[in-house]
């Protein structure tokens, strides 16, 4: 029997289509009935949720976590907080994120989402500067982010950064963009390398790799400066304010998900999972049941995105991963404990091609 605690809400609403972005989404230009046409589809999707889990022999328990992501689920308003009272029962201590524009929400509607629950938030503000918020294609300008930073002053919220902008007319300062960050006092960090959908205008402007890794290595080694824990690839927080649902996910225990192209996953022993994708527009999902092999090369591939120690015995299936180890070791990129080893920020910046040698030598 799967145990249900954790759930992923994709809301997929934008006021704008930024012109990077490669996410299912849908300009809310008809707000009242497109909440009503989601939240009709989300009733449905709810029914044939309950039959794959019926299914799949897993029960839910009162949330631990719950994450709505986007799109942009603060354009669901009071409207959406409403529609989604009383329908999953939250455990006391309930993480419950919410991410918000700040281009794209009111207080009320803040207001409404934390009486049914939410007590974090993740702001999508990508950069501080003016003329990268421009060049980023983003709807909102410095003004209306500090606005929401104020409103949030004092609670829990996370912000998103982009970095790897394509270049502007003057150079980029992400870590003056951070200094005035950080004195509204977020208590994480998510700083995402852009990777551009498709067909992206300015593609001939995206900095190379080289450039890119700097700044990388730049923004890490300052947050870590301010007290700031680089836990994970692209994550940064405070101690013990670390996404607890995001965790659930780099650790493999089962997160379950609705709304279109949301993706859930079943952790059924370590043999076997379950994980669907909500097809877009549709209560129906595709399917992919792990084999062992895939299961194996996912756990390494999650924990070798996370700061935690990680012990080689962990991992089964990698030929000679004692002496690739110690190969990165001497490079600077992994540092070795008593019992265990650590990744750094250096690895994390090539890890695509350390994964590739791994995955290449992996036998199972
Ligand atoms: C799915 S978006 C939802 C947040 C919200 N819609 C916003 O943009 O403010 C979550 C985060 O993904 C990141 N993101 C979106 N498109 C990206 C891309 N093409 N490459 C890297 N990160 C991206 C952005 O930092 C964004 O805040
Ligand atoms: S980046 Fe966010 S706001 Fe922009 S289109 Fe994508 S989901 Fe919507």
């Amino acid at each position: 029997m799967t145990i249900v605690t954790s759930l992923y809400v994709h809301v997929p609403f934008c006021r704008h289509l930024c012109n990077y972005c490669d996410f299912y989404k849908q300009k809310f230009d008809k707000p009242h009935a497109q909440r009503e046409e989601f939240a009709a589809y989300l009733r449905s999707s709810i029914e044939r949720h309950e039959s794959i889990m019926r299914e799949q022999s897993a029960q839910w328990a009162p949330l631990q976590t719950v994450y709505f992501g986007g799109g942009t689920p603060s354009l669901w308003d009071v409207e959406g907080a409403k529609i989604w009272k009383g329908m999953f029962p939250l455990a006391t201590n309930a993480e419950v994120t919410f991410e918000v524009d700040p281009g794209a929400w009111t207080p009320e509607g803040l207001t409404a989402w934390e009486e049914v629950g939410v007590n974090r938030y993740s702001v999508g503000t990508q950069s501080l500067d003016a003329e990268y918020l421009r060049i980023l294609d983003r709807a909102h300008d410095r003004d209306e982010t500090f606005k929401l930073l104020r409103h949030l002053a004092g609670k829990n919220f996370s912000v998103d950064f982009l970095l790897g902008a394509p270049q502007g007319l003057k150079n980029r300062d992400v870590i003056n963009e951070l200094e005035e960050l950080l004195s509204y006092g977020p208590k994480h960090l998510s700083l995402y390398i852009l990777q551009p959908a498709a067909g992206y205008k300015l593609k001939a402007k995206i900095p190379d790799d080289e450039i890119t890794s700097r700044e990388y290595l730049a923004v890490s080694e300052y947050l870590r400066s301010r007290g700031f824990h680089h836990y994970e690839v692209s994550n940064f927080a405070l101690p013990g304010f670390e996404s607890r649902h995001n965790l659930r996910y780099w650790h493999g225990e089962s997160v379950a998900a609705l709304g279109p192209t949301g993706t859930g996953y079943f952790a059924q022993g370590p043999e076997r999972a379950y994980r669907y994708k909500w097809k877009p527009g549709r209560a129906e999902v595709e399917i992919e049941n792990l084999t062992l092999k895939e299961l194996e090369l996912e756990k390494l591939y999650l924990r070798l995105r996370l700061s935690e120690p990680f012990r080689i015995d962990d991992f089964t299936g990698v030929m000679d991963f004692e002496k690739r180890l110690e190969s990165w070791q001497k490079r600077g990129l992994v540092l070795r404990l008593d019992n265990a080893w650590q990744m750094t920020p250096a690895a994390w910046v090539i890890l695509d091609s350390l994964l590739n040698e791994l995955f290449s030598a992996a036998t199972t």
